[in-house]
Order: structure tokens, then sequence, then C-alpha cells
């Protein structure tokens, strides 16, 4: 359907972001591992290929390797980092040990008669972002050097003729200046992509195909409220209406209102059978007295899912189960490709995917989001109609406010942590802030301090505000909320929220700290 790219992954950390850049120059590509055989490659008809960043040397037996074959192909080839040497490797080129390693932030001199880096806004000499302990030390024939640094001779190498790149540096890292410049030339200017991966088209097609597969069958989809769910909601809604049921189940452990916005967006906005199960009341039942961390999710995953399955049963499992598994929790589960390959990163079970009980037997499983990444979910999300809050809605996690309240999860507790959550919310937004935080919220850690309220003296509970800035969740740094905005969120909590009487802030980053406080 569109001209596609391969993005082969060597095992970086960077390879997804790699498929994202390549994404935003409206150009398809799909992940494969490197060791995809040459025939299932050339069987895709790809116009060009990306080799990724890798953590090995390519003098490691143990690291991946690439047959030569591939740069005979006539597909031109774009080596990043440990691709870029592992061409050079392959091709008879010389890789050697760097006296000095390069790591971050690196000035850069570029030849701009090259087609990479001419016909964009790039300096003859930039930053680039390095990290590399290897570099190239003799080109294979047919090559010449178009960038260096004063540590490396060679930070970028091409073989026109062949239409072979490489370098040694991540264009697709935000600190490199114009790296996706850099991208894109050698998407448009070297592959010949249109840039024909559009979200419009996206959305139609989908919704064409969903039609043809669905027929005149039921789909069922576990609606959670959060981004992907609701915009697998949505784009099922508008491929076949009142055939999909949303099943919602409303544990009480979600932020002030938030069961309420999830079910008014999806019964008034969009065309769907809408079933909330609300069942507050049993999950407390099931976490009286428990204040173990590890058994508390425990409990409160296994009661979310005998919940949501008895409800699936309720509703009848004559068509399709649907759901918001969006591209990156496939490659992280394993299943990245039709080839049944993963990346070779760490492949784990995605909480995204849901294990289906044995006597629960669908037709089959709908994915309509599986190609996309978070940003194109998002996108399409805002162009079904979603309300911005559920499309840029911060990461929240399954268990909900019961990760954010330490020890026993009580009624009472619950609504003291959503109204300072609430309040807190609000604070952030209307400072402006929030752009720049990846997730904020209030915890309360059942701490009771002593406070003066007039002429009483109180003994009620602590909030903590947690606020963090990240790339990918696995570090997070603290977020340096300005003093004012802090003023006003601690004035107003013990003001309003009744039960507070003293505010604290979590400067603790992660690591060691998690984003979590359970
Ligand atoms: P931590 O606390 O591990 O959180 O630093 C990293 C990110 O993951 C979210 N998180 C979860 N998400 N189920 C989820 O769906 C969970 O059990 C869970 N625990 C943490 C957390 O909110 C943060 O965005």
């Amino acid at each position: 359907m569109h001209q596609l790219c391969i993005v082969l992954d060597f095992g970086g950390q960077y390879n997804q972001l790699i498929a994202r850049r390549v994404r935003e120059c409206g150009v398809y590509c799909e992940i494969l591992r490197y060791d995809t055989p040459i025939e299932e490659i050339r069987a895709k008809s790809p116009l060009g290929i990306i080799f990724t960043g890798g953590p090995n040397s390519v003098y490691d037996e143990a690291s991946p390797h690439i047959g030569r074959e591939i740069f005979d192909l006539g597909i031109p080839v774009l080596g990043i980092c440990y691709g870029a040497q592992l061409m050079a490797y392959t091709l008879g080129g010389e890789v050697s040990p760097c006296e000095h390693s390069e790591y971050g932030m690196t000035e850069t001199f570029y030849d701009r008669s090259d087609v990479l880096f001419g016909g964009i806004a790039l300096p003859e000499s930039a930053t680039s972002w390095m990290s590399h302990t290897d570099y190239v030390s003799r080109l294979p024939e047919g090559f010449h050097i178009t960038a260096h640094t004063d540590n490396c001779p060679a930070a970028a190498f091409c073989d026109p003729a062949r239409k072979l790149y490489a370098v040694q540096f991540h264009p697709e890292v935000n600190h490199t200046f114009a790296g996706r410049g850099m991208i894109d030339s050698f998407l448009k200017n070297v592959c010949g992509f249109h840039g024909d991966w559009v979200m419009d088209d996206f959305i139609a097609r989908t919704v064409g195909s969903l039609r043809e597969r669905i027929g005149d069958k039921r789909v069922i989809l576990g609606l959670s409220g959060g981004v992907d769910s609701s915009v697998a909601a949505a784009l099922l809604s508008r491929a076949v209406g009142r055939q999909l049921t949303c099943v919602f189940v409303d544990q009480g452990l979600m932020r002030k209102d938030e069961g309420d916005f999830v079910e008014q967006t999806f019964t008034k906005l969009f065309d769907m059978h809408f079933v909330r199960v609300n069942c507050k009341d049993k999950f407390l039942e099931a976490l009286r007295g428990v204040t173990d961390p590890e058994q508390k999710r425990r409990i409160i995953g296994t009661e979310f899912y005998n919940v949501f399955w008895d409800e699936i049963r309720r509703q009848g499992t004559d068509g399709f189960f649907a759901q918001g598994t969006i591209y990156p929790d496939r490659i992280e589960s394993g299943r990245g490709n039709q080839a049944g390959h993963g990346s070779t990163a760490v492949i784990k079970t995605h909480h995204n995917m849901v294990k289906m009980p044995e006597d629960i037997q669908f037709a089959g499983v709908i994915e309509p989001l599986g190609e996309l990444f978070k940003d194109e979910v998002r996108r399409v999300g805002e162009m079904l109609g979603l309300p911005y809050d559920l499309v840029w809605r911060q990461p929240f996690p399954g268990p909900g406010l019961g990760v954010r309240i330490i020890g026993e999860i009580t009624e009472e507790k619950i609504h003291i942590l959503q109204e300072a959550d609430a309040v807190l919310r609000e604070e952030i937004r209307l400072s402006g802030i929030d752009k720049e935080l990846k997730q904020y919220f209030a915890v309360l850690p059942d701490v009771h301090t002593v406070g003066v309220m007039g002429d009483h003296r109180t003994y009620d509970h602590l909030i903590a505000i947690r606020a963090v800035t990240t790339d990918d969740f696995m570090t997070a740094d603290w977020a340096h909320i300005p003093y004012e905005v802090l003023a006003r969120v601690s004035n107003r909590l013990c003001n309003e929220v009744e039960h507070v009487n003293r505010v604290v802030y979590d400067i603790t980053s992660k690591p060691p700290g998690t984003v979590e406080w359970e």
C-alpha cells in the first residue's frame, strides 16, 4: 500500500526513535531484526534500508553481523553508528578502537556538497550526538568522507554510486543539529520516497479494512480511558458504529471525575454501545487491610481482569475482540513484524497485551493501531474528534491511585487524594508548564503530621507532589516547578482539601527513585 523503508535492528537503544523519525518524514517503515533473511527483505520491496546502532563492536564474534548481499540489492542503505561501522567492515574497510571514545554533543564538520548535508539548514560545523568506542579507520573502496570531528576522521562517509551512506553520530537524536533533515534527505533525495504515509489516509484505509473484516459481526473492546484504547474505540466507532461494544471497568481508583468524563465522551460523541462496570466496593473489599505494595498491585490486577472477563462473557463472544495495542507494544513483546520476529532488545510480555482466559474464544482479535507509534495515535485521536484531555492524557498506571496511596486503601483516602490531585493538576495547567512535564500527580503517603488551623491543633494527612521530566520513563528527572506555582499548590491543598495540613515536594530522580511511589 505504501512505499516502505526497513529499519534493520542491530540492538541499539534508539531503534524505535529512528523508526519514529522516519514516520515523521511521512515514510512508512517497519523494524525488522538484523538477521531477517534477505529474500524476505527483497520480497517486501523496500525503497530504503536503515541500519540502527548497536551496543557491540564488529570484532566481537557474538555481535550481530550481516551478509554482503544486502549491499548488492541496489536498495539505498543508511548505516547509523554501529550500522555505519558494520557497513564499512562488511565491505572491506577497517574499524579500530578509538583513542578517545566520543560521547555526547560533539562539534562536527560537514561537507555540504553531500546529498545528506546539502539543501538543509546545516552550517559547516554543528553539534552531533556521538556515542562510540570504535571508529572507522579505513574506508572500503569507492567510499569517501563527508564529515569529521576532532577525534573521528570518518564521522560520515558514502559511496553515492551504490547509494550507501553512513554516519557515526545519531541523526535521530534531538541533540544532533538538523539530524531530522539528514534523515529526510536520505529518504527523499537518495531513496526517492514521496512521503505517502499520512494519517488522513490511515483513517480512511483502516476504516475501510475494519468494515470489510468485521462485516456484520460485533466487536468488543476493553476501554481503559487511556490514549490507546480511546483512539481504538473512536476508530472502531467510525468503522462499525453500534456493532461496537466498549467495556469500561471503573474500579474507583481513577482520578477525580475521570470515570464520568470517559463515559460522557464515548456516549455523547461517539456511536457505540458503552458499558460501564462500577466495582469500587468490590475492590475496596478485596483490598481491605492490605498494605504490601506488591500484594495491592496483584489484587487490583486480578480483580480487574475477573470483572472484565465476567462482563465479556455476559456480553457474548460471538464477534471480534479488539484492543488498543500499538506498534511499540508489539515490538517489545516480540511481535514486531509479520514474520514473527521481535526486536533484538529485551523481549517481555507487555502490560498492554491482554491474556485471554481459555474459555473465551472470539472469531479473531483486532488491533487497529498495531502499526502506529504513540505520536501517530495521538494525531489520529485528534482527527477523530477525541477531546484534548483524552488525547494528551499523561500516563496513568493500570492500578490507578492504588499505587499512589501508601498503605491500606480506603474510600476516604481515595477521596482526599483525588481532590488533592485535581488541585495540583489544575494549578500546573494554569501556570502553563504542563507541556514541559511528562507526568505530575499527588501522592498520599499515609503520614499524619501535627499542624495548626486557627486556634486548633490538627493531626492530618501529608500530600507529596511528584512531577518528572523524561524521554522514555526508563530514567527521569524531578521537574523544577517554579516556587510560585508550588506556593499556590501548597496553599490551596491545605485550604481546600479537607484533612490535608502539610505538603512536601519529591525531589528524587529515577534512578534511584521510581516515578510512582509504589
Ligand atoms: P515507574 O514507577 O516504574 O513508572 O518509574 C514508569 C512509568 O510507568 C507507569 N507505571 C505503570 N503503568 N501499569 C501501567 O500501565 C503499572 O502497573 C505501572 N506502574 C508504573 C508510571 O506511571 C510511569 O509513567
